[in-house]
This record gives structure tokens, sequence and C-alpha cells, in this order.
């Protein structure tokens, strides 16, 4: 780590006018410094499922991280899925050639599977599903038995429940569907089928989709 980003090199002055400028702006400084291979960003990535304390925010840091140790890393293992934000954007970017998912909970794993993978599936199922509090129902109280079925439980319980938690929460407006937000305020399907579609755009360079436990996985990536 000797070479570990020293930030009072860089010019604060500069002032973004959106994230998107912001992370030009650090990445030509990082040229200018290090010398490297200027990654110029392409239409931000934005994942499809929400995760309350999404690692997202901490992306810009694990960047510069990368370019201050002149690290060139071939994969990027996200040992804890959830939303993958990290491991989307930095493949997104150019910063690593390939990104690895290793997530326990088989729903979230198989939607990650589908989204690469059988993508036009999963999109026709979304333009077509009913986002209601009977189809809420439905998902919560059935075991899905397939891929397929695990990945669009996944997607449609974390778009329609409270702070996407899959697992132990209500529907958003709750059970009389009285509240301001209805069961369906956070399913913009054209703006979630577009991010589906841009995550299926790197789906050359998804090494795998394991799911298992993150011992077990990175275990498994470290014995190759
Ligand atoms: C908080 S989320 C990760 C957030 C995500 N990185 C993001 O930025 O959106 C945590 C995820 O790790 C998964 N997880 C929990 N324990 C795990 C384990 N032992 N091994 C692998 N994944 C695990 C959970 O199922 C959940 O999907």
């Amino acid at each position: 780590m000797s070479k570990l980003l020293n930030t009072t090199e860089f010019n604060f002055s500069i002032k973004p006018q959106n994230p998107e400028e912001n992370c030009q702006i650090i990445h030509s400084q990082l040229n200018k410094k290090t010398k490297q291979k200027t990654h110029i960003c392409k239409k931000k990535i934005v994942s499809p499922l929400r995760y309350p304390g999404s690692k997202k925010r901490i992306v810009t840091d694990i960047k510069e991280i990368i370019n201050a140790n002149n690290l060139n890393p071939e994969l990027y293992v996200e040992p804890f899925a959830g939303g993958a934000s990290v491991a989307l954007n930095l493949l997104n970017d150019g910063i690593v050639e390939k990104i690895g998912l290793i997530e326990l909970d088989s729903l979230v794993a198989d939607f990650w599977y589908t989204v690469f993978f059988d993508t036009d599936w999963l999109i026709e199922e979304i333009e077509t599903i009913e986002v209601s509090l009977k189809n809420w129902h439905k998902f919560k109280h059935t075991k899905p038995q397939s891929k397929r079925d695990r990945a669009l439980t996944c997607f449609f319980l974390n778009r329609t429940s409270f702070s996407g938690i899959i697992a132990r929460a209500g529907p958003i407006g709750g059970q009389k569907q009285q509240s301001k937000y209805k069961i369906d305020c956070r399913f913009p399907k054209k703006t979630l089928i577009e991010r589906i579609r841009q995550a299926e755009a790197l789906k050359e360079k998804v090494a795998f989709v394991k799911n298992m436990s993150w011992e077990e996985g990175i275990t498994g990536c470290a014995q190759k």
C-alpha cells in the first residue's frame, strides 16, 4: 500500500457539476499524477436492486485505491454481492477486466444469473407483471422452484417491500395501501429494464455468479 492515494495532491478547487463529471475530473488528475491510463466514465451504471446501506457510495474510493496502487486487476470478486454496485461500476468503467459475484441468498444469486444470462425472459416478465398487493402476497408466500422463479421473486419483492428487504419486510404502502407511497412506487418498469439491459451488456466479462458463502467462494477462487 506504499502508493496509497494522497488526496492533498489533488486540485479540489475544480467543482464538478454532477457525479459523472466528478469521476472524470478525478481520473484526469490521477492520470497526470500517476501516468496511468485514463478511464473515461461511460454512462453511470445503477443496480436494478435496492439495498439499504448500499456500497455504491464507496465506488469512487475503491477506484482511487486501485489507481493509486497501480493495480490492474483482472478479476474483482464481490463476496456479499447484494446489489453488486461496486462490481458493476468497476467493470462498467473499465477499472477491472472481469467480475465474479458470490451471494449466499439463492434468490439474489439467481437474480444476477438471470440478469446476465437469461435477460430476455426476465424483461418480458417485468414488462407484463402487475405490480399489485395480490402479487406481492403471491411472491411472498410461494416457494420458488426454479432459477427463473427465484430471480423474479427476488426482483419483485426487492422493489415492492420496505427498504428492499426481501425476507422480513412488509409491502411498500402497507397492507391497506393507504399511504401516499403505493406498492408500485419503486417499480418504474422502463428505468429498471434499462438498468438490467446495461448490466446484461457486460455479461461477457462476468466470470461467475456463485450461490454460496463468501468463505467457500473466495477459497474456491484462491485455489485456482
Ligand atoms: C448488504 S448486502 C450487500 C450490498 C451490496 N454490496 C450493494 O452494494 O448493494 C449483503 C448481501 O450479502 C449477502 N450475504 C450475507 N451473508 C453472506 C455470506 N456469508 N456469504 C455471502 N453472501 C452473504 C446477503 O444475502 C445480501 O444480499
